[in-house]
């Protein structure tokens, strides 16, 4: 189905119990209804405030994304707590009144503090004019995890990061249901809550986790992810883990409890903070065919650096045909 197919069609959480309820319009639905599990979240944060010391004062960008980060977070769980609407903006890719919430408070926040810098951000569907990249670059996911959330899964974020003539040079991925703050400046490190991270030290597969992501493609892209999960098997890795978050997917490496992690279709504002949290954790991350990850849609793998070539030469046997001239995804 197309993008925005759907636009006009306003879904409701509770719709999916209709039939089990009776009830007769999906207006008489909230999410409320079916997040109760999740009602208290103890990861309300007062406004404007990240509850680490990492990092602070480390440049006016950094704070202000810290700063701009919790408030959303502040958004995104009152909107658990009270209800949301959502509808699909492809098939089963799902946007809610949250993301959109968030995501104008972000850009409001942003637009006051540094008018002279671009943003690049979701929901406002903006895009990059041209080939140049401008000087000041903000990349805005305002809630990575969409589906989780939609489901009263306390696993999505804020991502924000901050690029200079094309370089990241600072973001936070902060997932508010949890309180858990990632923060990351280059050359200054990586950071879980008041911790400085490191990607694992695993230098075979054997003895790793490995993360992946689908992208709402179920076609060629969704059969070339499986094709390397079940090769990935063959290595005899210790598990795989799909948890819908792509930004926390990252952090995930660079807390070193995935070796590597791999999406064939990822957007900017997924990875542009978690990118350099793992680049900053001492890892690396290039597209799934070992080219610069740049600011484009496309793949992304990311891994502690050792494993990078064995995963490339995975990818390359059991997707290479996604990224042969023609059919890339990127
Ligand atoms: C999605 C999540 C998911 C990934 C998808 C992304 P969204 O972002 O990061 O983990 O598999 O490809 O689109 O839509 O929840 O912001
Ligand atoms: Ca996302
Ligand atoms: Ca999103």
């Amino acid at each position: 189905m197309a993008e925005d197919g759907l636009a006009s069609l306003p879904l409701v959480a509770g719709l999916f119990r209709q039939s089990s309820w009776g009830r007769q319009s999906p207006q008489d639905f909230t999410w409320f209804e079916i997040l109760l599990p999740y009602e208290n979240f103890d990861g309300l944060q007062s406004e404007g405030v990240a509850d680490t010391m990492a990092l602070e004062n480390h440049s006016r960008e950094l704070d202000i994304a810290r700063s701009v980060a919790a408030q959303a977070g502040v958004v995104l769980l009152e909107y658990q707590q009270r209800g949301f609407t959502i509808r699909e903006k492809g098939t089963s890719d799902l946007v809610s009144e949250a993301d959109v919430s968030a995501e104008k408070l972000i850009l409001d926040c942003l637009g006051e503090a540094f008018p002279d810098h671009v943003v690049l951000a979701e929901e406002s569907r903006t895009e990059l004019q041209g080939t140049s990249i401008p000087e000041h670059l903000w990349v805005v996911d305002p809630l990575d995890g969409t589906t989780n959330f939609a489901h009263g899964i306390p696993h999505f974020a804020v991502s924000i990061a901050y690029y200079r003539n094309g370089a990241a040079e600072c973001g936070v991925v902060y997932n508010p249901a949890r309180n858990d703050w990632y923060i990351v400046a280059r050359g200054a490190g990586a950071w879980f809550q008041n911790e400085r991270m490191q990607v694992g030290s695993q230098q075979t597969l054997t003895d790793c986790l490995v993360g992946l992501g689908f992208y709402y493609d179920r076609g060629t892209m969704m059969e070339a992810t499986l094709a390397t999960i079940h090769q990935l098997f063959q290595t005899g890795i210790h598990g795989i883990r799909r948890f819908g978050t792509a930004a926390l997917d990252l952090a995930h490496v660079a807390r070193g409890f995935y070796g590597a992690y791999f999406e064939y279709q990822l957007s900017p504002w997924d990875f542009a903070a978690g990118r350099l949290l793992v680049e900053e954790a001492g890892g690396r991350v290039t597209t799934a065919s070992g080219e610069e990850l740049g600011l484009c849609k496309g793949s992304v793998l990311a891994s502690n650096g050792f494993l990078h070539p064995k995963m490339l030469e995975i990818i390359q046997q059991t997707a290479g045909q996604l990224f042969c001239s023609g059919a890339s995804p990127q």
